[in-house]
């Protein structure tokens, strides 16, 4: 009877749902960090030491949770953050999780190591589109990236800026997972006790990085794993001045992924990026890192009045979106959070775990006593010491 995405009604429901359907090295993928993963448990944990203080007989009627983030305006505040592989994951794959984000609205992000092409999303999907960009050795490939997100009318775009080097993620070393699939034998073993998913994988049209194919065959004909190619293909020396020409040339909205500290937030607003995206990379990265939500206040304070602030990684919850936007995020963003309702069901997944976080939403804000985000505030809340 639980084994069904009906009975899942949180972010916990769905990751237990996917790992039941995935083998053991695609879950541990998804779900590891780097390190001792302190960071990847402090990033929710943060969102638990701060408490909600609702306002009564404030006669809220309608509600309003809509934003505009980086010129776009989203039904939610809450949208699917970039993320790598998805066709592995489930053969829905990018399509199915854009598709769900338009039905609610809001904005999905497509990874450079995404399994669908950016021309492909385009033609299928017409909410607003993010494409995250890997800065690669390559110039040849940024180029190319970029200008296929010009043609093809993508609306944002974010640098990440966390990942000049692999994150210790030391779960895929135990499982050996890498990009293709290592087929060893304990990984066919844990394929065998997943018929389903191993079914969709061996008859459903094979899945491939399709914005990276023609330029690299790390990941695709050569064996990687995620970490060693963030380290052999990503341009380490990336640097302020390069983003700035990024920007130049892609002339729309940008982000700056994995920002944390005020000093590079208002770099950011000095290099004309239109939002920030507080992140750590869900904890895959630097193991020790602050959490997001630790770090909002601050880099609201310094440049919230500049550029939109976004706040990543860590949210289970509708109230900890709450939380986030009373110390004035203008928007949340997520990975996890739909992943693992995808690997459970696909599309119609990760539509109910967004229908899930919006139901939440608006229960809070009525509980909370507004009716538009824009009336929460830090009053509304009181940090534990
Ligand atoms: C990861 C990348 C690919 O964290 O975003 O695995």
């Amino acid at each position: 009877m639980f084994n069904s995405i009906k009975n899942c009604h949180n972010f916990e429901d769905f990751r237990n749902l996917a790992k039941k359907r995935l083998p053991s090295p695609v879950f541990h993928y998804i779900d590891g960090a780097a390190d001792d993963e302190v960071t990847y448990r402090r990033n929710t944990e943060a969102y638990e030491n701060c408490d909600l203080v609702p306002n009564v007989l404030t006669g809220v009627k309608d509600i309003d949770m809509s934003t505009t983030i980086m010129g776009q305006k989203i039904d939610m505040p809450i949208y699917c953050a970039p993320t790598a592989l998805q066709r592995l994951f489930h053969p829905d794959g990018e399509i199915g999780v854009g598709l769900a984000a338009e039905k609610f609205g809001t904005m999905f992000g497509v990874s450079s190591l995404g399994t669908a092409s950016i021309q492909e999303i385009s033609k299928l999907i017409s909410t607003p589109k993010l494409f995250q960009l890997y800065v690669h050795k390559d110039e040849g490939l940024n180029n190319y990236l970029i200008d296929q997100c010009i043609e093809h009318n993508f609306d944002t775009m974010a640098i990440t800026v966390d990942s000049s080097v692999g994150g210790n993620r030391e779960r895929d070393l135990y499982t050996g997972f890498t990009i293709p699939l290592n087929l060893s034998l304990k990984s066919i073993m844990s394929f065998a006790t997943h018929p389903a998913w191993a079914f969709n994988y061996f008859t459903k049209p094979k899945w491939e990085l399709s914005n990276l194919n023609k330029h690299v065959t790390e990941g695709t004909n050569l064996m990687t794993s995620v970490g060693d190619y963030f380290t052999k293909m990503l341009d380490r020396s990336l640097s302020w001045k390069k983003v700035e020409d990024i920007n130049k040339k892609w002339g729309k909205p940008l982000a700056i992924k994995g920002v944390m500290s005020v000093e590079d937030a208002k770099k950011a607003v000095d290099v004309g990026a239109s939002a920030i995206m507080i992140s750590n990379h869900g904890g895959r990265q630097l193991d020790g890192s602050r959490s997001p939500f630790d770090q909002l206040e601050e880099i609201v304070n310094a440049v919230g009045d500049k550029i939109d602030v976004i706040c990543e990684g860590g949210i289970k919850r509708g109230t900890h979106i709450l939380k986030a936007l009373s110390l004035g995020a203008k928007a949340c963003s997520g990975g996890r959070m739909y992943l693992y309702a995808l690997a459970a069901g696909g599309q119609k997944g990760v539509e109910i775990a967004l229908s899930n976080l919006k139901k939440e939403i608006e229960r809070d804000m009525i509980l909370m006593g507004v009716s538009n985000i824009k009336d929460l505030s830090k009053n509304n809340l009181r940090f534990r010491v």
